[in-house]
């Protein structure tokens, strides 16, 4: 391709990471949960016409989609639905796929991947594309990337600032009557999202009633975080977060890695800490009292192992 063709032709598509703050995994079960979208980690993907089979140049793959690996069968499926829903055969596009979002983190590297794929192709072929389209084909991906997704992700990776969210409703915009700021800490382990919903599904059978209370426990957390989100309620939001963070270490996702961020986190004077996303690998989630402490947490937090650590503030100014 050349300079001239990609800038006259290039459609763009971008979405970006997300932290889920309380309500994870009792999420799939149709209970509320409270996440944010977090605008400094992107995912965009080019996209222009070009003949002969799709091909895909992504961080972990460049080459024919169809010859993809395993991992990218959910691409697969969401590419081919797009164009399928757009009356496109399955060809002639190439797609080009930049991202600073972790993979594997419980970050949504999968969702952002998909819906800046889907904006992308939608922009490619001159199509308008609504919100509800939007997160259906988001959808597809992410039941390959999650078993049984519950829109989440999808929804946050999408969303212009804090929401809250339940299966099969629209994503709720909810604005924080004070700053809320918070850091996110790569333990570095990688976070096996599908396996963890599926061990959480296991336990579900096997200690049904134990299990289901916690779930329980869980979406009235996250809807009390929502209640003290909303109120500038910072102590109560905090002591969410680590109430949420006992009922997920009870239901095995939580790991010694994450839990040891979780303690340097609070150590530090952290309101509340947790892991965020699937958990068994990936990110601890902290309130800070004020940018200052945030900067405070993180160095605590690296100095405990973190590989990474990332700054994001909801409410006064939008997610920064
Ligand atoms: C992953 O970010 C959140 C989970 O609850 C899965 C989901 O809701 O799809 C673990």
């Amino acid at each position: 391709m050349t300079a001239t063709m990609a800038s006259v032709r290039t459609a763009v598509g971008q979405a970006h990471a997300k932290v889920i703050i309380v309500g994870e995994h009792a999420a799939v079960f149709g209970y509320p949960v409270l996440a944010a979208p977090l605008p400094a980690l992107t995912v965009r993907t080019e996209a222009w016409p070009a003949e002969g089979p799709i091909t895909l140049d992504c961080p972990l793959y460049a080459g024919p989609l169809a010859e993809a690996p395993g991992v990218f069968d959910g691409i697969k499926a969401l590419v081919e639905a797009a164009l399928a829903k757009l009356s496109r055969p399955a060809r002639d596009i190439e797609l080009k796929v930049l991202s600073d979002v972790p993979i594997g983190r419980g970050l949504g590297s999968s969702a952002a991947l998909a819906a800046s794929l889907v904006q992308a192709i939608y922009r490619s072929c001159g199509a308008p594309l609504d919100r509800e389209t939007l997160l259906r084909l988001v959808g597809v991906a992410e039941s390959f990337a999650h078993g049984a997704a519950s829109g989440v992700d999808a929804a946050a990776v999408v969303a212009e600032g804090m929401v809250s969210f339940r299966r099969g409703l629209a994503a709720v915009p909810l604005r924080p009557a004070r700053p809320l700021h918070f850091v996110i800490a790569d333990s570095g382990l990688p976070s096996e999202t599908r396996g963890a919903v599926e061990g959480v599904r296991r336990r579900l059978v096997r200690d049904a009633e134990d299990t289901r209370t916690r779930l329980e426990t869980l979406g009235r957390l996250a809807e009390g975080a929502q209640a003290a989100a909303t109120q500038g309620d910072t102590g109560r939001l905090g002591q969410s977060m680590n109430d949420a963070q006992c009922e997920l270490e009870a239901l095995g996702v939580s790991l010694p890695a994450l839990d040891r961020l979780v303690l340097a986190a609070r150590n530090a004077g952290a309101l509340g800490a947790k892991l965020t996303g699937g958990g068994r690998g990936g990110c601890v989630l902290a309130l800070a009292r004020d940018p200052g402490a945030a900067e405070h947490l993180a160095r605590a937090m690296r100095a405990q192992g973190a590989r990474a650590t990332w700054l994001a503030s909801f409410g006064g100014e939008e997610a920064a």
